[in-house]
């Protein structure tokens, strides 16, 4: 069982006081709703599958049909799932901040899905489908019957998952409005991410550089950890609702 996190006084202070609070996400928080993360070991996608093959435009090109089917199960996997009590008490965080941005790199949609609404997707979501061609979002397709991926109704062109590929570039307008948010806060949490990935990872950099706090929610040490003010060694399930608790005592439900 998990021990019932404490934290710093002056951590409860901070939170409760911050008039602009940013959190970046990674898997790890979506992890006890059943979704795989990426890097850990055995349990991680990524020790199981090549990204090469599976999230990068050559290896689109080369076998559209093998990544577009990846992308099918994981989609359906995400859509059985529900959000956790770490997804909740970051909805509830925002209820709570007067200038409040939630940052996740993740593509699966369970923050929109627990009531976040100050909301950046750096890495897009696995629900979209576009237009490999013109990146135009596809509401409706088909499955074919043959071993290539559904075509764009416009166009023609292979239809692509709406997710952000190693080897290309972020959505402008989310990077930039991550970037000046985190350039501007008071605290930022950072939650269940590795901090292996720019340039998600930059952003505690920024906030630190700024002088404001950078508390860190992961049950392992991360190479952001060093840049933390505080490090909260848990699962983001436990951790985040306890601590908006700890700050909000008189919101315990
Ligand atoms: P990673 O898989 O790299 O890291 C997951 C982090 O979550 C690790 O630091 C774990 O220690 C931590 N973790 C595991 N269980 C946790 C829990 N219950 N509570 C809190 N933390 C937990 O995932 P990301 O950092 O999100 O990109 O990876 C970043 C990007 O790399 C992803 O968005 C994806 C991937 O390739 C694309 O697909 C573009």
């Amino acid at each position: 069982m998990d021990a019932i996190p404490r934290f710093s006084p002056s951590l409860i202070d901070r939170l409760r006081t911050a008039q602009r609070v940013v959190v970046l996400t990674g898997a790890g928080v979506s992890a006890e709703s059943g979704v795989p993360t990426f890097r850990d070991a055995l349990t991680g996608l990524w020790a199981t599958f090549d990204p090469r093959e599976l999230a990068t435009p050559s290896a689109f090109a080369r076998n559209p049909r093998l990544v577009w089917d990846w992308y099918a199960q994981r989609r359906a996997q995400v859509s059985s799932v529900e959000p956790n009590a770490g997804h909740h008490a970051l909805a509830e965080l925002e209820q709570r901040v007067p200038r409040f941005l939630l940052v996740t790199q993740n593509v699966d949609g369970l923050h929109a899905r627990a009531g976040s609404r100050a909301l950046v997707e750096l890495h897009g979501n696995i629900a979209r489908v576009r237009c490999s061609r013109d990146d135009s979002i596809v509401e409706h397709w088909q499955e074919p019957d043959d071993d290539l991926p559904p075509r764009c109704p416009a166009c023609g062109s292979f239809l692509r998952p709406d997710v952000v590929w190693f080897e290309e570039t972020l959505p402008q307008a989310a990077i930039e409005r991550a970037e000046s948010a985190a350039r501007d806060c008071d605290l930022m949490l950072v939650a269940g991410t590795s901090g292996e990935v720019y340039p998600a990872a930059a952003l505690p950099h920024y906030v630190r550089a700024a002088g404001a706090r950078v508390v860190e929610v992961n049950p392992n040490a991360t190479p952001l950890s060093a840049l933390a003010h505080d490090t909260l060694r848990g699962r983001s399930a436990i951790v985040l609702p306890s601590l908006v608790r700890a700050a909000w005592p008189q919101a315990a439900k």
